[in-house]
């Protein structure tokens, strides 16, 4: 069985949605960049080891991710999961870990990397927006992709509303690439591609608004 550690900043509700997933893997630790983290708890109910890596506690990037790096070294873990993890990686961290670190962003990648995506998807106007689970490359929010969910943006959305839509979304698509990931299923091939053996098709589309009945 494949062990994976899952790295949070705060709120942790996909590490929770991980948590209660059957993934077909060992979850061997939740490491926080952040003490005061509330995801946390979740770790500490399901019995699972955690610590704090603070960025606080480090002067620049390269030190925070060495330390870092050494923190999940320690569970010999066969992925990364970044679940809600707010910071940015060094190149060196990211190369690491080279096709085992992955991160769910809560955009339709390459729309919107970075943050405030619901605001930038609300000020655009699009009509679909979502959520997207990448491998993790230098080149930030933009690793290959594994899978992602549409939600419709609706006129009298806010950004609080468009973000539990795709939160809910998030919920169930990260489990799936995790799942995916740890049964061999997904890999990332030598061309920088994602191979995924058996990823069914669905025909369905998503028109957002709806078109009228004739
Ligand atoms: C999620 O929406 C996640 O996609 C996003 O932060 C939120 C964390 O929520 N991640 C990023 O923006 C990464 N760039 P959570 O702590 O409840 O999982």
């Amino acid at each position: 069985m494949k062990n994976i550690v899952i790295i949070i900043s705060g709120r942790g509700s996909n590490l929770q949605a991980l948590l209660n997933e059957n993934l077909g893997c060992s979850i061997r630790a939740v490491i926080s960049s952040r003490a005061d983290a509330a995801g946390l708890s979740f770790a500490k109910e399901k019995g699972i080891p955690y610590s704090v890596v603070s960025h606080r506690d480090h002067p620049d990037r390269a030190s925070f991710d060495a330390a870092l790096a050494i923190e999940i070294d320690r569970y010999h873990p066969d992925f990364v999961v970044l679940a809600g993890f707010m910071r940015i990686l060094t190149e060196a961290f990211v190369m690491r870990y080279a096709g085992r670190l992955i991160n769910i962003h809560p955009s339709l990648l390459p729309a919107y990397p970075g943050m405030h995506t619901h605001a930038k998807a609300l000020e655009d106007g699009v009509k679909i927006h979502g959520c997207t689970v990448h491998f993790v490359t230098p080149d930030l929010d933009h690793g290959p992709i594994i899978i992602q969910a549409a939600v419709p943006v609706f006129e009298e959305d806010t950004e609080q509303t468009l973000g539990e839509r795709v939160l809910r979304e998030e919920h169930r698509i990260y489990p799936q690439a995790v799942r995916w990931l740890c049964s061999g299923r997904v890999r990332l091939g030598e061309n920088g591609k994602v191979i995924n053996d058996r990823s069914s098709r669905m025909d369905a589309s998503l028109i957002s608004p709806s078109l009228e009945e004739t």
